[in-house]
């Protein structure tokens, strides 16, 4: 199998820049059409790697491509999951080549989408072509990628608890997180949840004369960043009463380990070109990104932001709120303490209005898991060195559906690296990256069947 990889390797690789080459933003409707010619690539590329009853499914929003090969139904089934629709790759002007005209410059692919996740889910379906073609296939493997996840997930939510039976498997595989660095694997046990509002502060009925009336009457844009200040003191501590009463606390010894993976701050901040770090007291930055909650403002705006100067009080000053969320807060929880705490600290002089957004729930996966063992001899055998698990601070909210719908944990074996740039201008995915998933995905079917057996 491996020499079929080798033989191959130059023919994956162009197919992957075909498919980054499709600008499938599926939060953009200007790109459906792109996004469904993406679907149709996707479906193509599964029935070329040799799979059965592959199909595009249709849902209210973009698709769903699905497909499998049940070669014995008394084997394991793994089910991949992976998404093919992209973040938009806005601000354009940033890029140093046109995101979606791929290049290839240091051993690195540039484009919206290289690693998140085009790149990685499209390994999958390489090394699923490759175990075909040589016959080295262990167990059953049904194979779903999705067009919404930059969007919430919302239809395959609904899909899922639909086709619980199309779906029946033993595991679930994903590519769509990080390794510590090329030379240290890693392996994701968790990822955080997500809640997501939108506010919007309004004063007077109309836009009014900064002079004549600033000083006596409520300027929303003021309001709104006293507002938001307030949310945090200065520890960085979130003073959203109930915010933390479910936090899960990690012993220790927990969190001793979790420090002991290789990370260095003076490389971090050097990356970032920032003198220094900013977040909650007496945690590391290790668990400030995994374990630990956070609330940040992702977008703010109102008023005037134009040309020269206009003397103006707004009528209206709105912001976008994440908060990333930890075992055991739940999106609803939480979103529900906010609006609550948000609108309980308006002033007299303006109204508050908190719409939800999508959420999502958190996820952990044991280490002891008979999965979780065979991923980590995968990383082991291909990389010659055990593999280090860590807590992730994204968010795949489709992870934690699985497990409730289907009862089926997911393995996040991903390959990708914090300097791929994911959502950022610039988006690239290692070369070596691209072929290590393949090399190591087969490892992962074997050492899954093997265990399986017992
Ligand atoms: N692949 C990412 C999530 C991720 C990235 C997890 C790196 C761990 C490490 C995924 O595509 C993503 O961006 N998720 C969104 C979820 C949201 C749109 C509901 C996120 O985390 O912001
Ligand atoms: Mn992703
Ligand atoms: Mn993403």
């Amino acid at each position: 199998m491996n020499s079929y990889i080798e033989t191959n390797k130059g023919r994956f690789l162009s197919e992957l820049l075909d498919l980054l080459r499709i600008p499938s933003v599926s939060a953009d409707p200007a790109f459906n059409a792109d996004t469904r010619r993406a679907a149709v690539f996707v479906r193509d590329s599964l029935a070329a790697a040799g799979l059965d009853e592959v199909e595009i499914c249709e849902t209210a929003g973009h698709p769903i491509v699905f497909g499998q090969k049940m070669i014995d139904p008394a084997l394991p089934t793994i089910l991949v999951y992976g998404h093919y629709d992209v973040q938009p790759a806005d601000p354009y002007e940033l890029w140093n080549s046109p995101p979606f005209e791929p290049v290839i410059i240091n051993e690195r692919i540039f484009a919206r989408g290289a690693c998140d996740d085009k790149g990685q889910f499209y390994m999958h379906i390489k090394a699923v072509e490759a175990m075909l073609a040589t016959n080295s296939l262990p167990c059953n493997v049904k194979i779903m990628i999705e067009g919404e996840e930059e969007v919430g997930s919302d239809n395959l939510g609904a899909f899922v608890i639909q086709n619980r039976e199309k779906l029946r498997a033993d595991v679930i595989l994903i590519s769509d997180t990080s390794i510590i660095a090329n030379d240290v694997p890693s392996i994701e046990t968790g990822l955080r949840g997500l809640s997501y509002v939108e506010v919007e502060v309004t004063g007077a009925n109309r836009d009014l004369h900064s002079g004549v009336y600033g000083g006596a009457v409520a300027n929303p844009i003021n309001v709104l960043c006293d507002m938001i200040a307030s949310l945090k003191d200065e520890d960085g501590r979130i003073m959203i009463p109930g915010f933390y009463d479910k936090v899960e606390n990690l012993t220790a010894a927990q969190r001793k380990a979790m420090n002991e993976a290789p990370f260095s701050l003076e490389d971090y901040k050097a990356d970032l070109q920032i003198d220094d770090v900013m977040g909650e007291t007496n945690y590391t930055t290790i668990e400030r990104t995994s374990i630990r909650p956070t609330l940040d403002v992702n977008g703010i705006w109102g008023g005037y932001t134009g040309q020269g100067a206009k003397t103006v009080l707004p009528s209206k000053a709105s912001a976008k709120i994440s908060m990333r969320l930890v075992p055991h807060q739940t999106p609803d929880e939480i979103t529900e303490l906010f609006s609550n705490h948000f609108r309980a600290i308006a002033p007299a002089g303006v109204r508050v209005q908190v719409r939800p957004h999508h959420g999502g729930l958190p996820y952990v996966t044991p280490t002891d898991s008979l999965e979780y063992q065979a991923a980590h001899r995968a990383m082991e055998e291909s990389w010659g060195k055990a593999p280090i698990p860590t807590r992730g601070g994204g968010s795949i909210p489709i992870v934690a559906l699985f497990e409730q719908q289907l009862g089926i944990k997911s393995i996040l074996m991903g390959f990708g690296l914090d300097i791929d740039a994911l959502h950022s201008p610039n988006e690239s995915y290692g070369l070596f990256n691209f072929y290590k998933g393949i090399e190591t995905i087969p490892l992962f079917f074997k050492h899954y069947a093997a265990l399986k057996k017992g």
